[in-house]
């Protein structure tokens, strides 16, 4: 099985580090339902703003219901449905773009929203799962079939399931579940009491 746990400048919480986005999962190892439901708790825990908890999550697990999942998967880009082939979950992270209490327009709902989605892919890396967020499925499609109402934008499908051998992938995979995990230079984007000035580690 490929690890490719980050290569870090600092020290960092290890399921940070162990976490990364695969393409070869394994369908046949069903997720058991009580990992799916510590998985959605863990977003659940997540901070939001004003506690609104804007975010919701359709989950379609092959082995629970395939023909909801069938429908789910029509709903990607051909690239993504060739990987997703081998995976056992879905889900979709779709954004509240209102507030609950007030009916105010809530512009931190697809922050929020994607605060919650790394909590889904850090409880299932501490479960011994992978996650694989996708931005590339119709989110039209995804509301129409599943008749989601317009104050929620589709944000993001994530994949969840045991990782596989590379084999599982079509080859035209292979280079990229293979090579190196990347990070612009931390102070490129982490500033130091002005913007753009890098911040830098002090050895004094
Ligand atoms: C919002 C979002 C959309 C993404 N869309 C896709 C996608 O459509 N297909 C895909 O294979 N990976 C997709 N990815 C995965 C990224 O390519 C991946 O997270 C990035 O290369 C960093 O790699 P890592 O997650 O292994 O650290 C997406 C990730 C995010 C957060």
């Amino acid at each position: 099985m490929i690890i490719k746990r980050a290569v870090t400048s600092e020290p960092i919480n290890e399921v940070i580090q162990n976490r990364w986005s695969p393409r070869a999962f394994d369908r046949n190892r069903q997720v058991p339902r009580e990992m799916l439901f510590s998985i959605c708790e863990a977003a659940r825990w997540a901070p939001s703003c004003f506690n609104d908890q804007p975010y919701r999550y359709i989950v379609w697990d092959y082995h629970h219901n395939k023909s909801a999942f069938d429908r789910a998967f029509n709903c990607l880009g051909e690239w993504n449905q060739k990987w997703v082939q081998t995976v056992p979950v879905l889900f979709v992270a779709l954004a509240d773009s209102i507030f609950r209490k007030t009916g105010k327009a809530n512009r931190w709902g697809q922050y929020d929203t994607g605060a919650a989605s790394v909590s889904i892919c850090l409880q299932a890396t501490s479960l011994g799962l992978m996650a694989h967020q996708m931005g590339g499925f119709d989110g039209d499609k995804l509301k129409k079939e599943f008749g989601i109402d317009d104050r929620f934008t589709p944000m993001a499908m994530i994949a969840v399931g045991y990782q596989a051998e590379i084999e599982v992938l079509d080859e035209s995979y292979h280079k990229d579940e293979l090579k190196a995990r990347e990070r612009i230079p931390l102070g490129r984007n982490f500033f130091d009491s002005e913007w753009e000035v890098p911040i830098l580690k002090d050895f004094a």
